[in-house]
C-alpha cells in the first residue's frame, strides 16, 4: 500500500494514537479527515495541524456514522482509506450493583459495532476506488482476557475476528485489510485507565505508528509491535499462564468493603 496522495479518514484522531496517525499521515502526503465527539479537542488538533479536516461524530451513534458518510464523501469523494481507531477502556467490575447497561455495553458500540458499522457504510465508496484500504486498531488485549476490563477485552478479541473475516472476503478485491494489534501505549485512554502510575516506559504513540506505517508500505497485514508480539506467542504457548498474569491486581482493584461489625470483629 501506497502511503502517499490518498485521502484518509481517521475516527477518534485527536489524541493519543489517531492524532499520531494523522500527523504522520499528513507529513506523507496524504490529505487526513478525523473524527472525534469533543468540538473543542478536534479545535485543538486543528490548530496544532491546520491542513487537517475535522468531523464531529460519534462512532456509537449509527445515525451520526451516516451523517458523516454523507458530508466526508460529498467533499472529499477521493477518500480511499478508513482507519477504525476510535477507542475507550473500561474497568468494570461486574459485581457491582450500581453498574448500568450502558456501563457493561459501552465499549461494545464503541470499539466493535462502531468500527463493523463504519465499514458497512463506507465499503461501497471504498470499492469503487482505484485502490484502497481499511486498518482496523485492535489490542494486545484482543488475544487474552483481561479480567480488568473485561468489555473491553471481549469487544477487541471481536474486531480482531471481524478483521480476519473481513480481509478473506476482501482478499480478491481492491480493498486491502490492515490490523495493527498494540501493546500498552502512552496515550490520554491509559493515563485514565492506570490512575497516575509512570506510562513512559510504554511504548510512545510516534514509535507505533511509525513502525505499522512501515508495514502497511510492506503489506504486512497484521502487525503486533513491541510486547504485542511476545503476548501473541505467549497466548498461544501459555494461555493459562499469560490469564493468570494478567489476572493480578483484580481482587484488590475491585475489594469490596467490609461491613463495619466484621472489621471490628477482629
Ligand atoms: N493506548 C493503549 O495502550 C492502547 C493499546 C491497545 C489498543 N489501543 C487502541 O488504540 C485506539 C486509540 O487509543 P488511544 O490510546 O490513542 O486513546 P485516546 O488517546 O484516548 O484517543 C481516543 C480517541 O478516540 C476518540 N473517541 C473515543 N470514543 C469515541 C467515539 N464514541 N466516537 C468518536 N471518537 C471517539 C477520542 O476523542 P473524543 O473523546 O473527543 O471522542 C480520541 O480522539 C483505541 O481503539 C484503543 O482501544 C490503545
Amino acid at each position: 500500500m501506497k502511503l502517499q496522495r490518498n485521502t484518509i479518514l481517521i475516527t477518534g484522531g485527536t489524541s493519543g494514537i489517531g492524532y499520531e496517525f494523522a500527523a504522520q499521515l499528513l507529513a506523507l502526503g496524504n490529505t487526513v479527515l478525523i473524527t472525534g465527539r469533543n468540538q473543542a479537542k478536534l479545535d485543538q488538533a486543528k490548530q496544532r495541524l491546520p491542513q487537517l479536516h475535522t468531523f464531529q461524530s460519534d462512532v456509537s451513534d449509527p445515525a451520526a456514522i451516516q451523517a458523516l458518510f454523507e458530508q466526508v464523501t460529498a467533499q472529499f469523494p477521493a477518500l480511499n482509506m478508513l482507519i477504525n481507531n476510535a477507542g475507550e477502556m473500561h474497568k468494570l467490575n461486574l459485581q457491582d450493583p450500581a453498574l448500568s447497561v450502558f456501563d457493561v455495553t459501552r465499549e461494545i458500540d464503541i470499539d466493535l459495532a462502531g468500527p463493523i458499522r463504519m465499514v458497512q457504510q463506507f465499503l461501497p465508496h471504498l470499492q469503487a476506488q482505484p485502490t484502497a484500504a481499511i486498518l482496523n486498531i485492535t489490542s494486545g488485549l484482543a488475544l487474552v482476557p483481561f479480567p480488568l476490563a473485561p468489555v473491553y477485552g471481549a469487544a477487541k478479541a471481536g474486531l480482531r475476528s471481524y478483521t480476519q473475516a473481513l480481509r478473506v472476503q476482501l482478499q480478491n478485491t481492491r480493498v486491502q485489510v490492515f490490523e495493527l494489534v498494540p501493546p500498552a501505549a502512552d496515550t490520554p485512554l491509559n493515563t485514565r485507565f492506570s490512575n497516575g502510575q509512570d506510562l513512559t516506559k510504554l511504548i510512545a504513540p510516534k514509535d507505533l505508528v511509525a513502525g505499522t506505517l512501515q508495514g502497511m508500505e510492506h503489506n504486512t497485514f497484521a502487525m503486533y509491535p513491541g510486547l504485542a508480539g511476545m503476548l501473541r506467542i505467549m497466548s498461544r504457548l501459555a494461555p493459562d499462564f499469560v490469564l493468570k498474569q494478567l489476572s493480578k491486581g483484580v481482587a484488590e482493584a475491585f475489594a469490596q468493603p467490609q461491613p463495619a461489625n466484621q472489621v471490628s470483629a477482629r
